[in-house]
């Protein structure tokens, strides 16, 4: 595939009002599948090209990083057929778009239980993890066995082993030492959360980062998601008065 892209030319995007950080739940998939009468794994194939279009669309605009749900501690439970076809996908799409993210400057990371994932997959991801480790231009989080419980779980874990051992005071523990301890330690918060498909609910997914994210769920089933609706809603979280807590216009 082609590395040039022309999605900065043609948007209106004032970069100042850009989100740093953009979370995005893939969702539809299945549905998108049934809806045209085919089976779902065409639904994860056809989802895996709106997923090269959104990383284009994210680099090509300066969106710093992008944080996209593929699959999630409870997806395990799905037929076993199901996960082993998104398994493939998953590595399939990983060969076919290492060249790109190189090219491009993109520096892919994955936070989840990278070490539940078939062997093959983790080899494709720490290849591509080494190929893509020197770029700065867009980082891409990819979530695989991710679940934001586990996460925390995790997180709590080596952080009460830190306080046994005496390296830190119960009183260290603060909210910033808890977020360097999640997967996405040192990274911003999301600003904007995405979901797709229209149900209303979080799914695990990052609860604590997405304490003061803007949240905006389509209707559109992640395989129609296109760049103009993505490009619509980055437009409109420019109008969203993000307050904090505080009074309107007070400020960050
Ligand atoms: C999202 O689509 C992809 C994954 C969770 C892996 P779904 O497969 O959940 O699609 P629906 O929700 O059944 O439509
Ligand atoms: C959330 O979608 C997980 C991913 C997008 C990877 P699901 O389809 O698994 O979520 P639920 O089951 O509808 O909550
Ligand atoms: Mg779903």
């Amino acid at each position: 595939m082609s590395s040039s892209n022309s999605a900065s030319g043609d948007i209106d995007i004032d970069k100042e009002k850009l989100p740093t950080h953009v979370a995005i739940i893939m969702d539809g998939n299945g549905r998108w599948a049934q809806k045209h009468l085919f089976k779902r794994v065409r639904g994860h194939e056809k989802g895996a090209e709106t997923v090269r279009t959104i990383i284009r669309t994210s680099r090509s605009i300066g969106i710093p990083i992008l944080t996209l749900y593929a699959f999630s501690t409870e997806n395990w439970q799905r037929p076993k057929h199901e996960v082993m076809a998104l398994m493939s996908l998953l590595k399939k799409f990983l060969i076919s778009e290492c060249q790109e993210m190189v090219d491009n400057n993109i520096r892919l990371n994955v936070i989840g239980q990278v070490e539940k994932l078939p062997k093959d997959v983790q080899e494709t991801i720490s290849e591509t993890k080494a190929a893509t480790a020197g770029n700065n231009n867009l980082l891409l989080n990819l979530a695989l066995s991710y679940g934001s419980r586990a996460e925390i779980v995790e997180s709590v874990q080596r952080i009460a082993a830190k306080v046994k051992n005496g390296d830190i005071d119960v009183e260290a523990i603060t909210p910033d030492l808890i977020s360097d301890h999640l997967y996405t330690g040192g990274m911003a918060d999301p600003d904007l959360l995405i979901r797709t498909s229209g149900e209303m609910r979080i799914s695990n997914f990052l609860l604590w980062q997405i304490a003061y994210s803007e949240i905006y769920v389509t209707e559109t089933l992640w395989p129609d998601f296109s760049k103009e609706e993505y490009l619509e809603i980055l437009k409109s979280y420019r109008n969203r008065e993000r307050r904090f807590g505080k009074v309107p216009l007070q400020g960050k």
